[in-house]
């Protein structure tokens, strides 16, 4: 039944002859919901008059098609159609004989029906294993970018002789199935005994038949894409491993001499994989004692995988044993101290293949994505040359009690920090969070461990080059965009569109910000903004990934941030309207993001552009300041409390001092923000009310508002019985005293931060309480009034204490680039 492999000897027979496919027992490929007459593809067969489904499928299904299909799938089998199962279990059943099955499940989520994909969650068994729980295809698809898809098990038949195949739709929900293939595979392909390493442990489960996998990842390394008619009759397919290669070292990718044979052995046979993986490969080059050649596959946490490496040397300088020897580490642990092609084969041309047991931890429990790391080095007693390479690279997943189900990726994913520099708050964060776990064992040496990271991380982002930030090609920037589609346009401005796109092979989702040529926002804007963010990390500053600036472009990339901007929250009537709580929670963040730029680094940063319009929400709604194209250096000494400057900023923020001395403070960014708070309470524009006669600023209106007692009466209606009238009163106090006309009289960030946490803590207690609603704003406008006869003082230091900086003194004008260096240290 299995192609037989070829003995030492008869290794002439092989520079003509190809190798020999694995010719399957088993071979069924339903295009589920196709109708006969329509499917006479040869390798797709319609399910509904198979012997595959249950007689009751009209009853318990219903066959569909995708509404508008992507033209990337539209006419391309089995995605043409699609099965919905709404109402029970549906089962198929194939007879197929005992042994390992391939079980791939293709999926397009997409409008069948009218239906929601996003309501579409179901789960998958399959001969005593459940495949999918709760599944989500367009979750799915979501993550991995693509239209259509394809789930890969490998499922082995006992002596029953069937297997089923079972769609159950999660409650209220559907299922959906575009097609199902099932491949028989040679007995000892995936589950012989054979070489199994396990990394990171001594021992580990046995794969027999009492075990499932899943194909996570199937590599063709420095290879193109191999389909899976070209694969050796079980319909693989291989991807190419260049998005999975970590950082810059590549390495190079060298190509057997197409007149020499690739030649299977009994160790390696024919059906192991197809020639054109053996036939390529990458490996480190001459530089390869400065980096660890490592690929990063994001896989599962909380389950064993099976690594099946593949080799072949096609180096003709490499000819015998010793003078290529290197290791493998799999997740940084060592899974091989010495790999030697001539040791494990006869010579060039030989393939091999290593497979590797590793356990992917869980440590928080929640079962989410983890990067496994494959990474190789070479091993200092290579005697010749210094070199590593791979060929090929199929990761599995292994069942654990009979399930492979992992819950859904989630919708949106924040970009992933840069590896290089993780942000300082962050990390020290982290690393704290530890601290109680293992304070017992000897909390003096944890909290100095503590002391030393953070010193360790803050020196390292300190010493960072200007150019930190990831430079990107304009080729890498039109595919992240369709070529700037204008259907991935997710915001405009004078400085031309912000575009939604999907970098590092489609995984990771950003904000494309690309400057129009004719923008009058120019060059300068778009320094000064690389200048100041590819310095500054902060939670509650958004993260600048990279840019691009080929061919005279400019192009700025951040971090995607799903919930957009805290203007169109307030003002978009499509959006829920935000809650009270959720308010102030953004209006702490952003403030403290604002005093992070004050008095973070040992020169202020003065934003110059504080609005509701530059306040990013990301998908936890966590507040991200944004926009620091008009920032500015503070003075360069501290006693100095401004610099003067052209005014910059929009109108309706803007501080009336500023406008009238042309001196800035961070006090003008104080009463920005105090703006914001009016607007986070009244959900109005800036300014120009619509009053009939009267054009009038919010800014003006609430302080008005607020001096009469009377701000209850412009807080936006969504709000209305939601703010605890204590609450409203600190707040409305914090806001007023940021707009004051001198800058000295407002407060500084520190203690607007204050003043919000304390309005939050006033609201968290009313709703404690209960009985916040009822006579609310009775209950403000007696304390408003209150408030009004006590003397103006009390007013504005009893919350808000010193303001200091009273000095002033003249400087001339800084320029952000020269001075931008001077930024770092803190
Ligand atoms: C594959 O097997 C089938 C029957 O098992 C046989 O009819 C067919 O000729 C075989 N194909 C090849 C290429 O050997
Ligand atoms: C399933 O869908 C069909 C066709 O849309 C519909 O007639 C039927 O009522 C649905 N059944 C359930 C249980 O939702
Ligand atoms: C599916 O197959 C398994 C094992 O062959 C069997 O135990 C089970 O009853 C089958 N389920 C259905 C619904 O046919
Ligand atoms: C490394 O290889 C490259 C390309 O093959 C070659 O140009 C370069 O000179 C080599 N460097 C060393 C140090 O051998
Ligand atoms: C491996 O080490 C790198 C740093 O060298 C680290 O970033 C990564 O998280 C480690 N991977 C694992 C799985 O421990
Ligand atoms: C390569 O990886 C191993 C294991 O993670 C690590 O110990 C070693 O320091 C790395 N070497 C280089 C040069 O990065
Ligand atoms: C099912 O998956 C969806 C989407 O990931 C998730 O929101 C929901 O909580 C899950 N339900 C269960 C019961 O796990």
């Amino acid at each position: 039944m299995l192609a037989f492999s070829l003995p030492f000897f008869s290794v002439l027979l092989l520079f003509t002859t190809t190798a020999q496919p694995y010719n399957a027992t088993d071979r069924f490929f339903l295009d589920c919901g196709s109708s006969s007459t329509t499917s006479d593809h040869p390798r797709w067969n319609s399910d509904q008059n198979s012997n595959s489904v249950p007689s009751n499928i009209i009853t318990t299904s219903f066959p569909s098609t995708p509404f508008q299909p992507d033209p990337s799938v539209s006419g391309i089998l089995p995605y043409t159609s699609a099965r919905i199962f709404n109402a029970s279990s549906f089962t198929y059943t194939f007879p197929v004989y005992q042994g390992p099955k391939f079980l791939r499940l293709h999926f397009c989520p997409a409008t069948y029906s009218d239906l929601n994909p996003e309501q579409s969650l179901f789960t998958v068994t399959s001969n005593g294993f459940t495949l999918l729980t709760n599944f989500s295809a367009f979750l799915t698809a979501f993550y991995l970018n693509r239209k259509s898809f394809v789930k890969e098990f490998v499922i082995y038949v006992t002596d029953a002789q069937i297997l089923n195949v079972t769609f159950t739709p999660s409650p209220n929900s559907y299922a959906f199935i575009n097609g199902i293939e099932i491949v028989s595979m040679p007995e000892s392909l995936y589950f012989s005994g054979g070489s199994l390493k396990y990394v990171g442990q001594n021992t580990g489960p046995v794969i027999d038949s009492k075990a499932a996998l899943e194909n996570i990842y199937r590599l063709n390394m420095g290879g193109g894409y191999i389909s899976g008619t070209d694969d050796t009759g079980m319909y693989r397919s291989w991807e190419q491993d260049t998005g999975y290669i970590h950082g810059a070292a590549i390495g190079w990718t060298p190509v057997y001499d197409p007149k020499k044979p690739i030649i299977y052995t009994m160790e390696t046979p024919d059906y192991t994989a197809p020639e054109l993986v053996y036939r390529t490969q990458r490996s480190m080059g001459n530089q390869s004692d400065r980096y660890n050649l490592t690929w990063i596959l994001p896989v599962d946490s909380g389950f064993f995988y099976k690594l099946r490496l593949h080799f072949c040397n096609i180096i003709s300088q490499y000819t015998e044993r010793g003078q290529v020897v290197f290791k493998i580490f799999i997740n940084n642990q060592t899974a091989d101290e010495e790999i030697d092609l001539f040791h494990l084969s006869r010579d060039s041309g030989y393939p091999v293949y290593k497979d590797y047991l590793v356990f992917i931890d869980d440590p928080d429990g929640r079962r989410g994505k983890q990067d496994l790391w494959v990474a190789m080095h070479p091993n200092p007693n290579s005697e010749k040359y210094r070199d590593a390479y791979l060929n090929g690279l199929e990761a599995f997943k292994l069942s654990m009690d009979s399930s492979l189900a992992s819950p859904n990726p989630e919708y949106s994913r924040e970009y992933p920090q840069p590896r290089a520099a993780s942000p300082v708050i962050q990390n020290t964060k982290k690393t704290m969070a530890y601290g109680p776990v293992i304070g017992g064992v000897g909390g003096g040496l944890v909290l100095l461990t503590v002391l030393v990271l953070v010193v360790f991380l803050r020196s390292r982002v300190e010493s960072l080059p200007l150019g930190r930030c990831r430079r990107f090609s304009l080729k890498e920037m039109k595919v992240a965009t369709c070529e700037f589609d204008d259907r991935c346009v997710i915001g405009k401005g004078g400085f031309g569109k912000v575009y939604k796109g999907y970098i590092d092979n489609a995984k990771t989702v950003v904000a494309i910000k690309r400057l129009n040529s004719a923008s009058k926002q120019g060059f300068r804007e778009f320094r000064a903004e690389i200048g100041f963010l590819s310095k500054l990390r902060h939670v509650q500053l958004v993260s600048l990934i990279g840019y691009c600036d080929d061919e005279g472009e400019m192009i700025l990339v951040y971090d995607y941030m799903p919930n957009g901007t805290l203007r169109e929250n307030l003002y978009k009537n499509n959006n829920p309207p935000l809650s009270w709580k959720r308010r102030l929670h953004i209006c702490i963040g952003a403030a403290k993001g604002l005093q992070y730029l004050h008095t973070g680094a040992n020169r202020a940063i003065i934003h110059r552009d504080v609005k509701s319009t530059n306040i990013l929400l990301d998908k936890n709604w966590v507040a991200k300041l944004s926009d620091f194209g008009l920032s500015k250096l503070g003075p360069k000494d501290r006693t100095q409390n401004h610099v003067s400057t052209m005014v910059k900023g929009t109108i309706g923020y803007l501080d009336p001092e500023y406008y009238r001395r042309k001196q800035l403070t961070e006090k003008s960014d104080v009463y920005s923000f105090g703006v914001v708070l009016l607007e986070v309470l009244c959900a109005r524009p800036v300014i120009n009310l619509g009053l009939p006669d009267e054009e009038v600023s919010l800014a003006e209106l609430g302080k008005s508002c607020y001096r009469k007692g009377t701000l209850h009466q412009i807080i936006d209606l969504n709000l209305s019985g939601e703010i605890a009238p204590r609450c409203l009163m600190k707040f409305g106090e914090v806001a007023y005293s940021c707009l004051k006309e001198e800058g000295i009289a407002r407060p500084t960030m520190d203690d607007v931060i204050w003043g919000l946490e304390f309005a939050l803590q006033l609201q968290e207690h009313a709703e404690k309480s209960g009985g916040m609603v009822g006579e609310a704003m009775l209950e403000y406008q007696q304390l408003s009034f209150i408030m009004q006869a006590e003397p103006a003082t009390t007013d504005e230091h009893a919350l808000l204490g010193s303001t200091g900086m009273a000095k002033r003194h003249d400087t001339s004008s800084t320029d952000t680039f020269t001075e931008i260096s001077q930024l770092t240290g803190r």
